[in-house]
């Protein structure tokens, strides 16, 4: 998605992440004491197993409350990619325009975090992250992911569906759209990239936004969410392309305007408010037919909605024909 650089995915897998990749990435985590226990008893010899290393961020108070019941209504429908690939393998443009920013992504401070909702809302409020997590009914459902670079992972996440987040934001009847921020802090490199339209912004339809599919983050593979992968709030719509996925949230903006995202504002010809996935429709530089696994390298073809068009199809039937041009991208 880089416009202005080399594009990451552009490599090949093997120049990506090689093994000696994934032992520096073991001995990074030991130097920085995210399970340096779990190394030290291992023995030097023994493969450290993805599952065994806890990527979660050391500073999160809610800890507690994981593991959360999964929700078997959502599988996956493929075999789980490892925490460790789905933890060390990002795009978080706040931290770097590569793959490997899960060390800088460390930097990230949590707390204290607070939410704010506004625009079209009964009452405007600003909650405390904890206090809202809290009060959400928190459940794990498997999730497919497929970024629009044509990398694809299945994983657990846990949280919540976006809808009891409306309930508690209170948004007015006039609101069509829900705009949703990412934190901006100077600190993070990614913010000294001037060119990029800061801060990340995504958007949905209120419809959308209540889908029963529309998942807001807090946790993955039964811990808190790594910094990297967008603690402490972050969105997940698995039907359209990752990037609609925005991490690290500190507002929602209730509105009837239709809100323009970090990509389309960058580069409206290539991304755009939609983003449904789509094999037929490739991107203006790439095909979409196919996807690659995470962990595996495997191709896979790439389904309509990702394979969740039961959930999500109908949403789209009555679209104007200039919102049909742009369904798929
Ligand atoms: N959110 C923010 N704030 N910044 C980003 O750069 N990248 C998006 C999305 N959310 C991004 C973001 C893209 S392109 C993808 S594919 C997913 O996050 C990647 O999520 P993951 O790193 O957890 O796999």
């Amino acid at each position: 998605m880089l416009i202005k650089r080399r594009r990451g995915w552009e490599l090949p897998e093997a120049a990506a992440t090689p093994e000696s990749v994934y032992l520096n990435r073991r001995q990074l985590l030991a130097a920085a004491g995210i399970g340096g226990a779990v190394l030290a008893a291992s023995g030097a010899t023994r493969p450290v197993l993805a599952q065994e290393v806890n990527y979660a961020p050391e500073d999160d108070p809610t800890a507690d409350l994981y593991p959360v019941p999964r929700n078997t209504a959502f599988e996956g429908g493929r075999p789980l990619t490892s925490y460790e690939e789905a933890a060390t393998y990002n795009n978080f443009y706040e931290y770097g325009s590569h793959k490997q920013i899960w060390g800088a992504a460390q930097d990230l401070q949590i707390r204290p975090w607070t939410v704010t909702f506004d625009g079209l809302v009964e009452e405007e409020q600003t909650v405390d992250i904890d206090t809202l997590i809290r009060a959400m009914p928190l459940e794990e459902r498997v999730y497919r992911h497929r970024c629009v670079e044509a990398w694809a992972m299945t994983v657990p996440w846990s949280g919540f569906q976006m809808s009891h987040l409306i309930d508690y934001a209170r948004p007015l009847s006039g609101a069509r759209y829900v705009r949703m921020e990412t934190f901006q802090d100077d600190e993070a490199p990614g913010f000294r990239q001037f060119w990029y339209p800061w801060p990340y912004v995504e958007g949905l339809t209120m419809e959308e936004a209540n889908n029963e599919l529309t998942f807001i983050v807090t946790g993955l593979y039964g811990h808190p969410v790594p910094k990297q992968n967008g603690a402490p709030l972050r969105l997940v719509t698995p039907w359209k392309y990752g990037f609609k996925s925005i991490k690290s949230l500190v507002r929602f903006t209730f509105t009837d305007e239709r809100p323009i995202g970090f990509w389309e504002e960058l580069q409206a010809s290539e991304y755009g408010f939609w983003a449904n996935v789509n094999p037929e429709v490739p991107h203006p530089r790439w095909s979409q037919a196919y996807e690659r696994l995470l962990g595996t390298d495997e191709r896979v073809p790439t389904q309509l909605y990702n394979g969740y068009g039961d959930y999500v199809a109908h949403m789209y039937t009555d679209v104007s024909p200039a919102d049909e041009a742009r369904l798929f991208m």
